[in-house]
């Protein structure tokens, strides 16, 4: 066969992905969520609300109990308007990023006072906690409005479909004009909700990261990817400096009732207005460990919690008490803590019952 044979085109550019395969497969596929409203149903704003800021860095089987919990205590987001921030935040406790809850707060009660949510790219992004993604994911779900919200899940359906070899994050913007292409076609723009919802389940279902499962993919035909075997290849990333690391120790105290010792973090910064197991400050060389009080204090070893921005490692001290120190609160164990305190509570108690059974 002659070398001319076979047109470079031929390699180059399959057709547009259809969006009408795409949601005639979201028909079948779907994924059955708490917030999803079912077909022929309109989504209610407020459930849409919710999970896209419980979403923001945290997935899908993490936030479903939340979500329940979340809609079970507060039906209407005017009882979340008017609730405690600290009953919000107990039952947030464990999602991380506490900005978020803070903020969902804050947009609770701008909604609440507006009498609804804003129908607008514009107005909703002018809320509290709602940025460019999650404005676009509202829109589209709650009101229909077409956008295409790229999450981390269309970005990486987009970079392959179009084959955008150059890594990320720089590749944002050339992604984000291909998948505007994807949501500018006549299907997409009648049903604009389904279509961002059926881009995130083909990306958490079978655009995967690791291994995609391209046989059964309602877009291999149209995927670029796909025709040059690049798919799990896709998209590329940029290395990433490593994270740095923190240090600082904790002190776990239980007096003689079973109370734990705790205090609130200022209200701003990271863990804002969350309470924690009282300790240093967290440095790169760790701080002095000074303890809150006298005490016969054990080691319970040390736990590590990654942020975004940096690693923490925790020495846990763990001491019983006859009372608990000035400025420190007394709460029972099971009282809802951030994930890192969480850890470094349980480390402490463990080797306390270890230790000295009560
Ligand atoms: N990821 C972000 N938003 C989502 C949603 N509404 N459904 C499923 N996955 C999502």
């Amino acid at each position: 066969m002659p070398a001319s044979w076979v047109s470079p085109a031929f390699f180059v550019s399959p057709s547009l992905p259809s969006a009408e395969n795409l949601l005639r497969w979201y028909h079948v596929h779907r994924r059955i969520l708490p917030w999803r409203a079912g077909p022929g149903s309109l989504p209610d704003p407020y459930h849409v609300w919710l999970s896209e800021i419980m979403l923001q860095q945290t997935v899908v089987a993490t936030v479903i109990p939340y979500f329940h919990r979340f809609i079970e205590r507060f039906p209407t987001i005017s009882d979340l308007a008017v609730a405690a921030d600290d009953e919000i935040l107990g039952l947030w406790a464990g999602l991380g990023y506490y900005a978020r809850a803070r903020n969902l707060i804050r947009c609770a009660r701008a909604v609440a006072e507006a009498g609804g949510f804003p129908v607008t790219l514009d107005g909703l992004r002018a809320l509290p906690g709602i940025g460019p993604y999650t404005a676009a994911a509202i829109g589209a779900i709650a009101f229909d409005i077409p956008v295409v919200p790229v999450d981390g899940n269309v970005e990486r359906v987009t970079a392959r479909m179009f084959a955008i070899e150059e890594a990320l994050p720089a590749a944002k913007d050339a992604i984000a004009v291909a998948a505007a292409r994807l949501g500018a076609q006549a299907a997409a723009q009648s049903r604009p909700g389904d279509f961002a919802q059926a881009l995130f389940d083909l990306g958490a279902t079978v655009c995967t990261p690791r291994s995609p499962s391209c046989m059964v993919c309602p877009w291999r035909d149209g995927c670029a990817a796909h025709a040059r075997g690049l798919s799990a290849d896709l998209p590329r990333k940029a290395k990433r400096a490593a994270r740095p690391v923190r240090r600082g120790t904790v002190f776990v105290m239980q007096d003689r009732s079973g109370m734990i010792g705790l205090r609130r973090r200022p209200p701003r910064g990271l863990l804002g207005g969350m309470l924690e197991v009282p300790g240093t400050d967290w440095e790169a060389t760790a701080p002095p460990p000074v303890p809150p009080c006298a005490a016969h204090w054990l080691d319970a070893g040390t736990i590590v919690h990654v942020f975004t921005h940096f690693e923490l490692r925790l020495t846990v001290k763990v001491g019983r008490v006859a009372a608990l120190p000035g400025g420190i609160v007394a709460a029972p164990p099971d009282t809802p803590l951030p994930t890192v305190m969480r850890k470094a509570l349980e480390a402490g108690l463990a080797v306390l019952d270890e230790r000295s059974p009560k």
